[in-house]
């Protein structure tokens, strides 16, 4: 018998407050017209002051159980991929374990920038796939409003709050096809956050702000994410057109495009969310799968490619059969 693991529910959520390219553009030398044509961003969600990474990943989390109808105590692994965790320690999933009362689940934190979710989704369809592991709760949460240089146009204006959740069951139906992961620590320089905290005497002046050299970020990324398409195709002897939906890492509508077009796939079957919600990091994945999957875009048995760039860099997809 073989044992998949598969999509029993999602959630996500979003922080109210908007913030819109026209307000950013009263505070830095930048205009809504630039952003919108660079990025395709109009508008980002930011946290309010007595949210967190946890607090967002609860909500999430909870819609996701809701979804699947599943008792919380049959939920045996946690795990939260976010770069801006409540704390260095305990993890943010030791944080929504109490938050959600569940007693009988290891909980950890995976780091892999904006990639998290592929990463913690690739673990955990090897626990379950193992028999390790039932059911396994995944979240993406991040509150990057907080690590960003709000007086660098160059990054200020691409990111956003927000947590998106998948609880992952076993199944003997086909649900995650294949999991791809792969990072190169070679770039670690064009985009990275420091700790200014755990920070040697040379590095210490540095400021805990994102910093990125945008415009080389966005050509690796560009490539790697077409060759990851082929990687995940060829690990399934699949063509371009077995895939109904690309659920995209949403860094840049450009870099989205890009991969559209290597897919040969139109528009109308990319999930897109960045227009009002910047990127996520770890959760724009997620956010993006439970939202067209709650609005009935993505339907049960749609093949669905979900891949991510990030920091590392980092970059991974998942092909998903819902
Ligand atoms: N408003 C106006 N002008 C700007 C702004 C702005 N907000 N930002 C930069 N510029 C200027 C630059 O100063 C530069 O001016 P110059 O020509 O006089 O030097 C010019 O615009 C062009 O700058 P580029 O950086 O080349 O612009 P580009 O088209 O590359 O767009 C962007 C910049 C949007 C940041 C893009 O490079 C990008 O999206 N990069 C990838 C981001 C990404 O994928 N990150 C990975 C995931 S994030 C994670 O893992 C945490």
């Amino acid at each position: 018998m073989i044992r998949y693991s598969r999509v029993i529910g999602t959630g996500g959520y979003l922080p109210e407050e908007i913030r819109t390219n026209e307000e950013i553009s009263k505070t830095v030398d930048t205009s809504d017209s630039w952003i919108y044509e660079r990025t395709g961003i109009k508008s980002r969600r930011i946290a309010g002051p007595n949210e967190s990474a946890a607090s967002m990943a609860e909500i999430a989390a909870r819609q996701a159980i809701e979804a699947a109808d599943c008792d919380p105590e049959t939920i045996d692994l946690i795990i939260v991929a976010t770069g801006t965790p409540d704390h260095v320690y305990p993890s943010t999933g030791c944080l929504l374990q109490q938050r959600l009362g569940i007693k009988n689940a290891a909980a950890f934190d995976v780091q892999a920038a904006c990639s998290g979710s592929i990463f913690a989704l690739n673990i955990a369809d090897q626990y379950i796939k193992s028999g390790a592991a039932k059911k396994v709760l995944i979240v993406g949460t991040e509150v990057c409003s907080r690590i960003v240089d709000w007086t660098d146009r160059g990054t200020c204006i691409l990111f956003g709050d927000g947590a998106g959740a998948i609880l992952l069951g076993a199944s003997e139906q086909a649900g995650v096809l294949s999991t791809h992961i792969h990072s190169d620590g070679e770039f670690k320089d064009l985009l990275y956050c420091p700790n200014p905290q755990a920070a040697t005497d040379t590095n210490k002046s540095e400021l805990g702000f994102i910093s990125m050299r945008g415009n080389e970020v966005f050509k690796v990324a560009v490539n790697t994410l077409g060759r990851i398409v082929d990687e995940t195709l060829e690990a399934n002897k699949m063509n371009k057109s077995d895939i109904d939906w690309l659920v995209p890492h949403q860094a840049n509508i450009r870099i989205i495009m890009a991969t559209a077009k290597k897919l040969k796939m139109s528009m109308n079957q990319v999930v897109v969310t960045l227009e009002n919600q910047g990127n996520t990091s770890s959760a724009s994945v997620l956010l993006a799968f439970n939202e067209a999957i709650r609005d009935g875009r993505i339907k049960r048995g749609q093949v669905v490619l979900l891949e991510a760039f990030g920091a590392g860099f980092t970059w991974g997809s998942a092909l998903i059969k819902y």
